[in-house]
């Protein structure tokens, strides 16, 4: 089956991903292009229409953005959000007037009755960021919102389809902005809610078993939920082709390679090898403080582990052409971020290993069958594919592990004092209820020693912090509020239990400016 889809013209707005998620989140595929993207790549996509983002550019900006000829030639529906509003003003003839400041923030917009909210109430509160505004509506459309500062809060031609508004409908500060976004793709574009787990499974299935044929798959499996929706899925399509490899690192979490053995092995009954690598991981790490640099060479030692046990893995089967592949669980945000310089992104910031950080000479070709999806998509596949709750619903956990989590050199001592921090953190906060309520939580090892008093005798040890963050997309994050009882019982049993840490602290950073991990 081919599902309904929506073209996303990206013009830089920080909000840009949320359109697409909000989209996805009304049962309609969509994709996000950056706004130079070739005619032919978006249209291949066959799109029923089009929504273009905000951005932070005036159009009068040199070099600004500007709106591609095949979007209003292409005769299909146009919904521009701020800055794509002021780009379709412009296109047809309308006026754009540059504001001496940004208007930021909440707003009442008064509503008329048009097919994105004739079922909306008049008055909304609703989240403006702009600079420019329109001050003339182009021949034949009609206002369609008005604020107290923007006369054209929004404007329309309903017969063309085209829709523009000045608010931005994707944020949750928007009354009823799902509900706009949802009106636009079902009623005016027309689009079915067919983006459904059962059918991105079966897309999903005929496209890995068009591409891999009769060539093997080799699948890493971290304990995160990524790999291992990766894992399910190509295993539904290839079957036996597939061999998974649950690499021990040592750089792992406490229990994870065994829960990782079980669940895949076990309860899924997929062919997994086993390696214990850690020796040789660690060794790659020796003497190695600098984040990019671990991982690295982490990424690379990874592909020479999964390269080392391809023949384990082929066995008996018969020789087929081609390379064999690597399937990885790469997710859209890490596609969205990775793309271009004018992104402020996560996936610039650190070479997140399953997206740059592989060696240029590797034996094999790439299979991410999630590259289209967001994290919670994939979670939904997963649960849609018999994963378990408890995997489904795992903290994700980064690829290089617990490596960019010891701060400083990575030695065996370290890292199991971090392991052990690590456990009874997660232990006091599960005990607590605490799990689901915090996105990710976890422990880090400082590089720095602090004084303290143990008994009669002076201890110069090693500092833990503790991260716990709430967040929806892992791109933006808040400190988690755990109560101060349970930070209490995590530090003094860390203290107590854990040989050679002295003193615990709390971090309470957001991302941004922090990141998630201290690495
Ligand atoms: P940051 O630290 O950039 O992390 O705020 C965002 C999310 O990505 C995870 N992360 C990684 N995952 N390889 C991965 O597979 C990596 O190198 C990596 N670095 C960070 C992090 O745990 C968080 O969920």
């Amino acid at each position: 089956m081919t599902s309904d889809r929506i073209a996303i013209l990206d013009f830089g707005s920080q909000f840009s991903q949320l359109i697409a998620r909000r989209v996805r989140d009304a049962g309609v595929y969509c994709e996000l292009f950056p706004w130079d993207a070739p005619a032919e790549k978006v249209l291949a996509i066959q799109p029923r229409g089009f929504i273009l983002s905000g951005g932070p550019n005036s159009v009068y900006d040199p070099g600004a953005p500007t709106l591609p000829d095949y979007v209003l030639q292409a005769g299909l529906p146009v919904l521009g959000v701020c800055y794509g509003m002021h780009l379709l003003a412009q296109a047809l003839g309308g006026q754009v007037v540059a504001a001496s400041h940004r208007e930021y923030g909440p707003a009442a917009v008064r509503l008329e009755t048009c097919g994105i909210w004739s079922d909306a109430p008049a008055d909304l509160n609703v989240w403006m960021s702009h600079g420019d505004s329109v001050a003339a509506l182009p021949a034949g459309f009609k206002a369609i919102a008005s604020t107290t500062n923007t006369p054209i809060g929004g404007f329309a031609d309903e017969a063309r389809r085209l829709y523009a508004i000045q608010f931005h409908p994707e944020v949750n500060h928007t009354q009823r902005g799902r509900e706009l976004l949802g009106h636009f793709v079902h009623r005016v574009c027309g689009c079915a809610s067919d983006w459904t787990p059962a059918n991105i499974i079966e897309e999903s299935i005929a496209k890995i078993r068009a591409l891999v044929g009769d060539r093997p798959v080799i699948c890493g499996l971290s304990g995160g939920v990524d790999s291992a929706v990766t894992a399910a899925l190509v295993h539904r399509a290839v079957g036996d082709a597939l061999t998974c490899v649950f690499v021990d690192t040592g750089l792992m979490r406490k229990d994870e390679g065994r829960q990782v053995i079980e669940t895949f092995q076990e309860a899924l009954g997929i062919r997994l090898l086993a390696v214990n690598a850690s020796e040789e991981f660690l060794g790659a790490l020796q003497g190695v403080t600098d984040p990019e640099d671990k991982r690295k060479r982490i990424g690379e030692k990874f592909v020479r582990v999964f390269e080392s046990q391809l023949e384990r893995a082929i066995g008996a089967r018969p020789v087929v052409a081609g390379r064999p592949f690597l399937a990885q669980g790469t997710l859209y945000p890490d596609v969205i971020e990775s793309r271009g310089p004018e992104r402020q992104s996560a996936a610039k910031i650190k070479t997140h290993h399953n997206v740059g950080g592989l060696p240029a000479d590797m034996q094999f070709d790439l299979l991410e069958p999630l590259r289209f999806l967001f994290k919670d998509e994939a979670r939904a596949i997963g649960a849609a594919l018999g994963l378990p709750e408890a995997l489904v619903w795992r903290q994700p956990f980064p690829g290089p592990g617990l490596a960019v989590r010891v701060l400083g050199e990575v030695t065996w001592e370290r890292v199991e004092r971090l392991r052990a921090a690590d456990a009874i953190t997660l232990e006091e906060l599960g005990r607590a209820g605490l799990m689901r309520l915090t996105s990710q939580a976890f422990a880090v090892l400082l590089p720095v020693r602090a004084v303290g008093v143990m008994g009669d005798g002076r201890t110069y040890h090693e500092v833990v912090a503790i991260r716990a963050v709430t967040t929806d997309d892992f791109m933006t994050a808040d400190w988690a509020r755990i109560p101060y009882e349970v930070l209490a019982r995590i530090s003094s049993r860390i203290v107590n239990e854990v040989k050679g840490i002295n003193r615990v602290t709390y971090d309470i950073t957001t991302k941004p400016p922090a990141t998630i991990e201290w690495e």
